[in-house]
């Protein structure tokens, strides 16, 4: 008898132990870094016009992170129109254009896309 009440608690024990793990894994699931690739890459679009390492329409992400790392910027205010271009202020006009949609997200998916790009420096 004395045997049956461990082992049950032993089980009480273990099944506790895998919901906590369950609900660790659904909060822990994704990065800041894999939020900010899964917008820039989707619901941004940023990808249209920055490449990881080549100018197109845009500047690439490595010089904007190169750039943002060595004047201490902070993207996630140039994001909400909240600060000055630091990259290329000649072509900001079609970078403005984004903030429609970069100004509807949120501070953690702006924080997200902040550190996929500077995920970039070297
Ligand atoms: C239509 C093309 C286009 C799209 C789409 C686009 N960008 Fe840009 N982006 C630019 C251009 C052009 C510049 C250079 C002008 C500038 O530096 O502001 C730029 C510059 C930037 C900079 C550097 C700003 C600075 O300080 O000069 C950041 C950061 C940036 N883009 C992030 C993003 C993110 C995040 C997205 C997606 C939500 C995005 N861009 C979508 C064209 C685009």
């Amino acid at each position: 008898m004395k045997k049956l009440f461990l082992l049950s608690c032993f089980f009480v024990l273990i099944s506790c132990k895998n919901e906590n793990e369950k609900s660790f894994e659904k909060s822990e699931n994704k990065t800041p870094t894999e939020l900010g690739r899964e917008l820039f890459e989707g619901k941004g679009n940023c990808v249209a016009c920055h490449q990881v390492n080549q100018k197109i329409i845009g500047p690439s992400i490595q010089d904007i992170a190169k750039i943002y790392k060595t004047e201490n910027g902070n993207i996630v205010d140039f994001l909400k129109n909240d600060a000055n271009p630091l990259v290329d202020p000649s072509q900001y006009e079609i970078m403005k254009t984004n903030f429609a949609i970069t100004k509807s997200m949120s501070d953690e998916e702006l924080k997200g896309l902040e550190t996929y790009i500077l995920s970039f420096s070297k």
